[in-house]
């Protein structure tokens, strides 16, 4: 065998190791960044939770909010911001920061801010849980939430 060839039993061991070198880096990879503590959204569950408006004064008005914990298989226990932002339509977001895991505060003057690094998210129908202002960062995760006028409740899907 010339001193260039590659020999064939070494080619094919070669290349038999290179997919596990590979998973392993991956694997690697996501062990360090994918973890739960890295991602800014929690898993959606397909849980739901119906709020009877008539229990939420806050709600009763646009730009009323409440900002709750609905259970620990919702948003990981973490509060919810529920805002009404017209007279038929609400929106809820998650409180976990997207910077670095903070908890978005308390909602004042229509938007919410993080207390960690000053991230500002919108709490508006046009710019709801979006970044805008402060820290720079992703926009909050959401829940679809759905009105029913009738029943006079919303339910939040997590
Ligand atoms: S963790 Fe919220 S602004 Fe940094």
């Amino acid at each position: 065998m010339k001193e260039n060839q590659v020999d064939r039993r070494q080619f094919i061991r070669t290349m038999g190791i290179l997919p596990i070198v590979s998973s392993a880096m991956i694997m690697s990879l996501c062990t360090s960044g994918c973890s739960d503590d890295d991602n800014p959204t929690s898993p959606l569950t397909g849980e739901k939770v119906t709020v009877l408006l008539d229990n939420e004064p806050t709600l009763a008005n646009n730009g009323g909010f409440i900002r709750r914990s609905f259970g620990a298989n919702m948003n990981g226990n973490r509060p919810v911001i529920v805002v009404r932002t017209s007279q038929d339509k609400f929106r809820a977001m998650s409180s976990y920061c997207p910077h670095e895991g903070g908890t978005i505060g308390v909602p004042s003057g229509n938007k919410a801010v993080c207390p960690n690094h000053g991230a500002e998210f919108g709490l508006s129908e046009g710019n709801f849980a979006q970044n805008i202002g402060g820290q720079s960062s992703a926009s909050a995760q959401t829940f679809t939430v759905t009105y029913n006028s009738t029943a006079k409740s919303i339910t939040i899907e997590f």
